[in-house]
């Protein structure tokens, strides 16, 4: 029996295979993905206003580490995080500081932070033979989008492409939004393996008491209205939370004043997602603005970094905790790394080859369709 759908829908109208088991394992498949799509797409690299003029911090993609620079005037610049001499890290630590110049530890060549070129060679007398201008540092193309810092290592580097595009948290004072609270988890599962289970809400009533209870939605196991099986176009939009909630907290109450200047429908939401493949997806509510981090370690691990940003005026009202804020989506966000790393040691079994999407993971399939042709390859079904 076909499952009924509305044309428009996007529930696919057939069951494609996963990937194959070896994509989530093998250090081949791990090393193309990084030489690929991880080097040729904007990585996020945390907030601008988290970087303070006068530090500068080490960022990892891959096996390339670069070093953000911030002068003093508030101005950026990204470098791989390489001496020219004999090629030391340059930046050791998560973040530290610097002025003027980037100093290597090792025989103090120094660079101009703002733009890497060599300025001295510490004690050693170079012969003509050797050509300062040559041997600055590496430049790394960076950009700042609603306040989030975002690197490329490519040459060339593309548009950064926002699933929603690049307007899409325009009505929210992004630029301006504090961090309050943060967390680092490291997992035991491949990247992918956790977009994949952000692409699908079949698991929520399985997993999810707690977020199904504030996204009634979510109980059914779909992500959005248009994947009802009795959805159609004119179906008017309903509020996604239940009735009394406005945003994602333990109670649906916000947090602090509302953003101002969201639209009707935004507003309506409760929650508004961007996703940016590779490298991470933005939860927009109407009183905070959550961001998760990708960074994969591994074949078979990943390190997520999630951060809560909020209002000035929110942070200093008398009493409150960011943290209260982040339980709830850290309650989530637990539940999703436990499936997570499931998924992971099934799929070490010899007895598992590939799997099998069904039609209302259609965002994992087009994950997979985004990742194989990053990596120049073809999907296989
Ligand atoms: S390796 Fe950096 S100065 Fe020698
Ligand atoms: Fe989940």
């Amino acid at each position: 029996m076909t499952q009924h759908r509305h044309p428009e829908s996007p529930i696919l109208s057939h069951c494609p295979e996963t990937l194959p088991a070896h994509a989530y394992i093998d250090a081949d498949w791990y090393r193309q993905e990084q030489k690929t799509l991880w080097a040729n797409n904007w990585v996020a690299a945390g907030r601008l206003n988290d970087l303070k003029p006068g530090v500068m911090k080490k960022v990892q993609i891959g096996a390339a580490s670069v070093v953000v620079c911030r002068a003093s005037d508030g101005e950026l610049s990204a470098f791989h995080n390489v001496c020219r001499h004999r090629g030391a890290e340059l930046c050791s630590r998560d973040k530290q500081p610097m002025g003027k110049l980037v100093t290597c530890k090792y025989h103090a060549w120094s660079y101009a932070a703002k733009d890497g070129r060599l300025v001295a060679t510490g004690h050693a007398r170079p012969t003509d033979d050797f050509q300062k201008a040559e041997h600055g540092l590496i430049k790394v193309s960076h950009m700042v989008w609603n306040g989030f810092v975002f690197l490329n290592l490519s040459h060339d580097p593309g548009p950064l492409a926002p699933d929603m595009g690049l307007k899409s948290l325009d009505n929210w004072p992004m630029d301006s939004l504090v961090t309050g609270h943060r967390m680092v988890k490291d997992l035991a599962c491949n990247w992918k393996i956790f977009w994949e289970n952000y692409n699908e809400c079949l698991h929520c009533p399985g997993v999810h008491p707690e977020l199904c209870d504030l996204v009634p939605l979510y109980e059914t196991g779909i992500m959005a209205p248009n994947e009802a099986p009795d959805w159609t176009p004119e179906k008017a939009a309903q509020p996604l939370l239940k009735e009394g909630a406005v945003t994602w907290t333990a109670t649906g109450k916000p947090c602090g004043p509302e953003f101002p200047n969201l639209s009707p429908v935004e507003r309506q939401n409760g929650y508004n997602f961007v996703t940016i493949y590779p490298t991470m997806f933005v939860v927009a509510h109407v009183d905070y603005v959550r961001a998760v981090y990708f960074e994969p370690t591994g074949p078979e691990s990943v390190r997520l970094t999630a951060e809560w940003y909020f209002p000035q005026e929110t942070l200093d009202q008398p009493g409150f905790d960011a943290a209260e804020v982040a339980a709830f989506a850290k309650i989530v966000m637990a539940q999703d790394a436990e499936v997570a790393e499931l998924n992971q040691r099934g799929i070490r079994s010899p007895a598992y080859m590939q799997g099998k999407l069904m039609p209302e993971e259609y965002a994992i399939h087009d994950f997979h369709k985004w990742l194989l042709h990053n990596m120049g390859r073809g999907l296989q079904s």
